[in-house]
């Protein structure tokens, strides 16, 4: 009997790891705001838009997609990392059918947030839109490859998700509204519910991969230093304390969730730390400058304000940790996502 079994085990083992090995993730799907839009914005009436030069000027080709970026986003290099395709289309691009969506697919949209009256600022797709271009991705998705080819996709896929800076920056300390109605941490906890629900909301779509961004060191961001008068343009401390808070209170939700919803598999990304250190010690990482942004005089610059015929804007943006004043070089959206594949996201690839 024990030499039957010996080779049983060996099998069992074998069919274990073919099992593992090809439980790889078929397609990325992303959620959120400018951090993570590859141009869906091109597509709707808002002036949140960069879909012209000096944008894209390291993309390939040269060309400006809409994203907010001389070059790729992080999901774009997460695809590549995980050995998809090296960009994520934006759904709302006719440049792209539902073959090209069913291995990755962006519902993105930058000026976005967790709260209606984050996308209502600059009337963008505010996120429960995201989720109803994502039901009717699903019905395409199964009209094109059948229905259990399609649950399968949508359930090993990795669900990208990125936004919440919009919610305190151009929201609430921007807008009246919101302040009246909650002091920080109260509305910390209002956007934390609202992330709880658009995650159950997805799970019961059928989504079982999850990857929630925490926000970065918003107060690091050069548009919120250029407003820094009295501190010589330094990080403005209040914001990044309200990030770290953000984030510990996202580390929570994602630990609750992944208790109370059988079969999913919901990681934190951490963004900030390794952000704050390329803003701390850019020499170590070969940048030059970390304060301002590439593009014109790189301290207000952004969106349409950020124009191809600025005298300032940088030669070489991989010597910015910033593009703009609020958006990472392509340089920097590679060392993140070099960072994340190797932690947070390791065990999908
Ligand atoms: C998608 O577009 C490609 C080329 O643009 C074309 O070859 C393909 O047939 C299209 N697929 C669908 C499902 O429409
Ligand atoms: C956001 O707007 C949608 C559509 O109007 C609505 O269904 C949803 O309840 C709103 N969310 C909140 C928290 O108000």
């Amino acid at each position: 009997m024990a030499n039957l079994l010996i080779p049983w085990l060996f099998l069992v083992q074998t069919l274990t790891l073919v099992a593992k090995s090809r439980a790889k993730v078929p397609a990325v799907i992303v959620f959120g705001d400018s951090s993570v839009d590859s141009g869906n914005n091109n597509f709707i009436p808002t002036i949140a838009r960069s879909n012209f030069a000096p944008y894209g000027q390291d993309f390939p080709g040269g060309q400006p997609t809409g994203r907010f970026c001389n070059g790729r986003l992080p999901p774009d290099l997460i695809s590549e990392g995980l050995g998809l395709k090296p960009t994520i289309p934006a759904y709302l691009d006719p440049m792209y059918n539902i073959s090209d969506f069913a291995v990755g697919v962006c519902f993105a949209s930058a000026g976005s947030g967790y709260d209606n009256a984050t996308a209502a600022v600059a009337d963008v797709i505010p996120l429960w839109k995201e989720v109803e271009y994502y039901k009717e991705y699903q019905m395409r998705l199964k009209a094109y490859l059948g229905d259990e080819k399609a649950k399968e996709i949508l359930s090993e896929a990795l669900y990208l998700i990125s936004l919440g800076t919009n919610d305190f920056l151009e929201n609430y300390y921007t807008l009246p509204n919101r302040r009246s109605q909650f002091t920080v941490k109260q509305y910390q906890d209002f956007i934390i519910r609202l992330a709880a629900d658009f995650v159950k909301k997805i799970y019961a779509l059928g989504a079982r991969k999850m990857s929630l961004t925490g926000v970065p060191p918003m107060g690091c961001l050069p548009l919120e230093r250029t407003t820094n008068i009295m501190e010589d343009h330094a990080c403005m401390e209040e914001y990044n304390n309200v990030a770290l808070e953000f984030n510990g209170k996202l580390q929570g939700l994602v630990a609750k969730l992944n208790r109370e919803l059988p079969g999913l598999d919901v990681v934190f990304a951490d963004a900030y730390n390794i952000l704050l250190q390329l803003i701390t010690r850019p020499y170590v990482y070969g940048f030059e400058e970390s304060g301002i942004g590439c593009c014109g005089t790189g301290r207000f610059e952004m969106g349409f304000i950020c124009d191809p015929y600025s005298p300032f804007t940088c030669q070489d943006a991989d010597k910015y940790v910033f593009w703009d004043a609020f958006h990472p070089s392509e340089k920097t959206n590679r060392i993140v996502s070099d960072h994340l594949l190797k932690t947070s996201l390791a065990k999908f690839i």
